[in-house]
């Protein structure tokens, strides 16, 4: 797990990932933050998905995936990116995206019907449905930090 966030890092550490290295938010680092996330999963990287989307979170997903593996796209941050493509499709890293989740649902569905994936610890913030509360919502959810699910009571 890679974030800028460390109590998002603590959450997904305490839900089972195996390890997570802190990112920054600067591009020069990319290089640095790469080595640290192949030494944290200690072996090639076979899939990395990005759930931010923007240049820095790919480039460093492009660069972190072992050739011949496969980069999934899920954040979509901005609409145009500078990334090192060409290197990466040298070594034949594969983009692939997937968009509102398509056709995950039914396996996360069988997931929390389970128990085999205990979502609760990712619901961090609650609110009311008024004017006031949405708003609130909204802006406790964009400014990031420790919200990472933001949830209605309706
Ligand atoms: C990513 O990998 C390519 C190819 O090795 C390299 O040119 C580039 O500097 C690396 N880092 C970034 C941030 O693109």
């Amino acid at each position: 797990m890679v974030d800028v966030d460390s109590y998002r890092l603590s959450v997904a550490k305490s839900l089972g990932a195996d390890d997570f290295v802190k990112v920054s938010t600067n591009s020069q680092d990319v290089d640095e933050e790469v080595i640290q996330i192949q030494q944290a999963m200690g072996n090639d990287i076979d899939v990395s998905f990005d759930c931010a989307g923007f240049s820095k979170t790919v480039s460093t997903a492009l660069n972190a995936t072992r050739a011949g593996g496969k980069v999934c796209l899920i954040g979509m941050g901005c609409n145009e990116m500078t990334v090192p493509l060409t290197p990466a499709a040298a070594r034949e890293v594969d983009v692939i995206s997937i968009f509102r989740y398509k056709d995950t649902w039914s396996l996360c569905l069988e997931f929390l019907r389970t128990g085999k994936t205990d979502v609760k610890p990712l619901i961090t913030h609650r609110f009311g449905f008024s004017q006031e509360e949405l708003v609130e919502a909204f802006e406790v959810s964009a400014r990031g930090g420790d919200a990472i699910k933001v949830m209605f009571n309706l």
